[in-house]
């Protein structure tokens, strides 16, 4: 954009502020010229930022210097003619230049917008959501029934004494049971001197005993929680693993309700087709004691390979509760009666979805996972 001033200093020396005539006439020029640089600059942002400070620049703009040598060396009867014509080109030059630059934004926003414009038919970006965990869904299906039953969700320790774990629940040093519930002992200081070992439990009973010595009857809870054994680990056994512990305790519950309710919680956990039965078993804390098996629900009850040609399914063990439990918490035994389950939750997990491995639950292997959104 030099020809701006090049061309106006060639005309301010070539005319001469002579006559009126000859104002009009450079006055013509300059505001053709400018016209002519305008329409070249016009869709060049920076065409017309230099057309701007060719012209209104305010050291030495064509407007600057016109005013400077034209207007304070003309004579005093021609400078209002001067003035007069200076502000017309200048309102002309500021009202041009506005106009473009106002385009020039226009045209900006305009692109800037489209480059930013969403398409909304197009794909989203999806996240892979992640899911619960089968055992967390075996555990709320579990929570669900009983709750609907009115029993109460508690938790307890994994941490627990020998006491709570074995004595309270009537299974004393040297009893048989202790063998079947390997149990991981705690290398850990004890509280005080003489004060009691620590191990990991090894059932979610420990919990019947901290709830009734917490609360009068009647008691009526689920335990869902971890436990932990030292079990060889194999399609069926892991050291850590998940049961949910059941106990209602009351003035004048019977073995009809306990039977009722733990094949109204089988036909809910396994579908309406399912038969129970409940076949004598033994647990030092309950007494009688019982093992539910349900029909085989792969072969309905005529034999197949999971219910080994038996037509059932061992589910859990309960029973009522031995009265020497009630002793250990001052429960008065002439008074209450109750009942107690302790389900093995990987177990029935594996039965009601089919899984072969129980090992497959701490893999966290996502192919497996995704098959239990
Ligand atoms: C008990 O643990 C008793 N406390 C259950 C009970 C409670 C009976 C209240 C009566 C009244 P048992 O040792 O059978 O019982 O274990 C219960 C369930 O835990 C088993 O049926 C089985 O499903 C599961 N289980 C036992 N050991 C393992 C293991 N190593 N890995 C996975 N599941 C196991």
């Amino acid at each position: 954009m030099t020809n701006a001033t090049d061309s106006t200093r060639q005309t301010l020396a070539a005319l001469g502020v002579a006559s009126a005539e000859a104002v009009a006439q450079f006055f013509a020029e300059l505001r053709a010229e400018f016209d002519r640089e305008a329409a070249a600059a016009s869709g060049a942002d920076d065409g017309v930022k230099a057309l701007r400070d060719a012209w209104m620049g305010r050291k030495s703009g064509v407007l600057t210097r016109v005013t400077d040598n034209w207007l304070k060396s003309a004579g005093p009867e021609l400078r209002p003619a001067v003035g007069k014509s200076l502000n017309e080109l200048r309102g002309h030059v500021e009202a041009h230049i506005g106009e473009l630059q106002r385009a020039g934004e226009a045209a900006a926003e305009s692109t800037a917008a489209a480059r930013e414009r969403v398409d909304l038919s197009l794909p989203g970006v999806t996240r892979p959501l992640g899911s619960r965990h089968l055992l967390r869904q075996t555990f709320a299906d579990i929570e669900r029934i009983f709750l609907s039953l009115g029993f109460a969700v508690v938790e307890g320790p994994e941490i627990e004494t020998p006491y709570y774990n074995f004595e309270a629940l009537n299974i004393p040093e040297h009893h048989p049971a202790r063998d079947t519930m390997d149990t991981f002992y705690l290398d850990i200081p004890r509280q005080h001197s003489g004060g009691p070992q620590r191990l990991l439990r090894t059932h979610t009973s420990p919990m019947q005993i901290h709830t009734m010595e917490k609360q009068p009857a009647p008691v009526r809870i689920i335990v869902p929680g971890k436990v932990y054994r030292r079990d060889n680990p194999d399609a069926t056994h892991s050291y850590m693993f998940h049961q949910v512990e059941g106990l209602a305790v009351d003035t004048d519950i019977t073995f009809c309700e306990f039977k009722g309710t733990v094949e109204y919680f089988v036909r809910e956990f396994l579908g309406p087709k399912i038969k129970t039965r409940l076949r004598p078993s033994y647990f030092p804390f309950t007494e009688p004691s019982v093992e539910i098996d349900a029909s085989c629900f792969v072969c309905g009850g005529s034999g197949c390979r999971l219910c080994k040609q038996s037509g059932w399914i061992e589910l859990f063990g309960a029973g009522m509760v031995d009265p020497a439990v009630y002793g250990f918490v001052n429960y008065d035994a002439r008074q209450l009666s109750g009942y107690a389950f302790g389900l093995g939750v990987d177990r029935l997990s594996q039965l009601k979805y089919g899984i072969e491995d129980v090992q497959l639950f701490f893999q966290n292997d996502v192919r497996f996972l995704r098959q239990f959104p």
